[in-house]
């Protein structure tokens, strides 16, 4: 067999797993979060869920991969050859390809707006329009309910994935986290120097850094456990297939706290961008910052008040479909390594077999946003029914098992002995990171699991 795969470096490893995790979560449903749960608190509350249960997860999920070397599945039969847990391994995989399917469809809208940026067509017209919302909001429906141009879209991120899984670890993956995270971190740098220095940002600023924790609730305390779910990719085979490529050497805890707190800072950055933007622009108490109208509607908004409006708006969705791209090419690679290595294929072979079914599905996922009649499970158009259903329940689901499996049904050594490197790399964090896996995260995780599902069911 050939041999395992590796990330050649420690900067290309750490690149490849925050290119993970920096995504839409951190774009647009953080700002989204934070407007909606109180700012301030909901920013304290979220740090010490990373801390808490989002750093000893992703260490569950590192530890189970880079011992067993294998694809989400197969590393719970090399560790347990003989027990179901690779069930969990499954779930994350599965959670992961319906995740692709809709999310290639958004990096998609993405690439459509750096393009109508380039071209200008995205703000031809607005000012004669009555409503400048309503202008962009007309916009954004248009393209989202027509039933070709995202589909164009959405084939070219394909073809883009394709590509770049196509060459592997090392010259696909490692390489274009190398290029695009410095890029990334540049824009983000840019928009928050120019959002802070706009007239009356300080305002923003407040609601954003100057914490009122009368507002911490039950309601903001499971926001914030989900967001750091969903922004770090746990739950959904990713780390766990990454972690296969981390040379034996690799210090995980300290990679785990790299990659969430670079995580961590990109949501804080966006913070720094979006709410002194909002309070300048006197849009604070009225635009709405709720997911894609954030991105799509009230960005555009802004920028088009901005001297230099088509540069900053090319530059704002290059940022966001960096954001998107390397995380679904996270996605794809869960899937890529399964077939790979279940299956005994080719690279070639694996990607086709992922990709040629994302080609009918992913178009169904746009097509169900405009279709009449709509194209619908459970009353939710295709689209959201697999948002809501992979994210809310398989999610936690797979990381709940994760951490059973890690704290009670594998040797008690096992992680430790992960996390030190055999007893090479001690840190003083250890025994809390354990207790943590133990009990606190599968506590925590079922308390969204029961939210989630009271939530959806209510
Ligand atoms: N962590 C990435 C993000 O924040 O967008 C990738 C991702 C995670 C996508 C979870 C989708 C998801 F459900």
């Amino acid at each position: 067999m050939a041999e395992k795969a590796k990330f050649a470096t420690k900067i290309g490893l750490v690149a490849a797993t925050v290119g993970s995790a920096i995504g839409l979560g951190n774009v647009w449903r953080f700002p989204s979060e934070t407007q909606g749960n109180g700012g301030a608190a909901f920013l304290i509350v979220y740090l010490l869920c990373v801390l808490i249960l989002g750093i000893p997860v992703m260490l569950a999920e590192f530890a189970i991969g880079r011992s067993g070397q294998s694809d989400a599945v197969g590393n719970f039969k090399s560790l347990t050859p003989d027990k179901k847990w690779w069930m969990a391994g499954a779930i994350g995989l599965l959670a992961s390809y319906l995740i692709l399917s809709y999310y290639m469809v958004v990096a998609g809208w993405t690439l459509d707006y750096v393009f109508t940026s380039l071209t200008g067509s995205l703000y031809e017209g607005y000012e004669t329009a009555a409503n400048t919302s309503q202008y962009f909001g007309d916009k954004m429906n248009a393209l989202v309910t027509s039933w070709h141009t995202p589909i164009l879209w959405t084939f070219i991120t394909l073809g883009i994935n394709f590509v770049v899984l196509l060459m592997g670890v090392q010259k696909g993956i490692e390489k274009l986290s190398n290029v695009l995270m410095p890029v990334l971190f540049l824009l983000l740098v840019i928009f928050a120097v120019k959002s802070l220095t706009l007239p009356d940002a300080m305002r923003g600023v407040e609601f954003f850094l100057k914490p009122d924790f009368s507002k911490i609730d039950i309601n903001v305390i499971i926001s914030a456990l989900g967001q750091a779910f969903f922004s770090l990719s746990l739950g959904m085979g990713i780390l766990i297939t990454y972690s296969a490529y981390y040379p034996k050497d690799t210090r995980l805890t300290r990679t785990a706290v790299q990659v969430s707190m670079l995580d961590f800072f990109v949501a804080f950055l966006m913070g720094l961008i979006i709410f002194p933007a909002l309070c300048s622009f006197n849009m604070g108490d009225t635009a709405s910052v709720q997911g894609t109208t954030l991105v799509f509607v009230t960005m555009p908004e802004i920028f088009a008040n901005m001297a230099g409006t088509a540069v900053w708006s090319v530059l704002f969705f290059l940022l966001l479909s960096i954001a998107a791209i390397t995380s679904t090419i996270s996605l794809g690679e869960v899937a890529v390594s399964f077939v790979s290595q279940r299956m005994k294929m080719s690279r070639l072979w694996a990607c086709v077999v992922v990709m040629a079914p994302l080609a009918v599905l992913s178009p169904i996922c746009s097509l169900s946003l405009g279709a009449e009649p709509q194209l619908s499970i459970a009353g939710m158009s295709v689209f959201d029914f697999l948002d809501t259903f992979a994210t809310n329940i398989m999610l936690p689901v797979c990381a709940f098992l994760i951490c059973v499996y890690v704290a009670w049904v594998l040797p008690k050594k096992f992680i430790e002995a992960e996390l030190t490197n055999n007893g090479e790399n001690r840190t003083k964090t250890l025994p809390v990171t354990m207790f943590s896996i133990r009990y606190i995260c599968p506590v925590l995780i079922a308390l969204i699991l029961i939210v989630k599902l009271i939530d959806i069911l209510g």
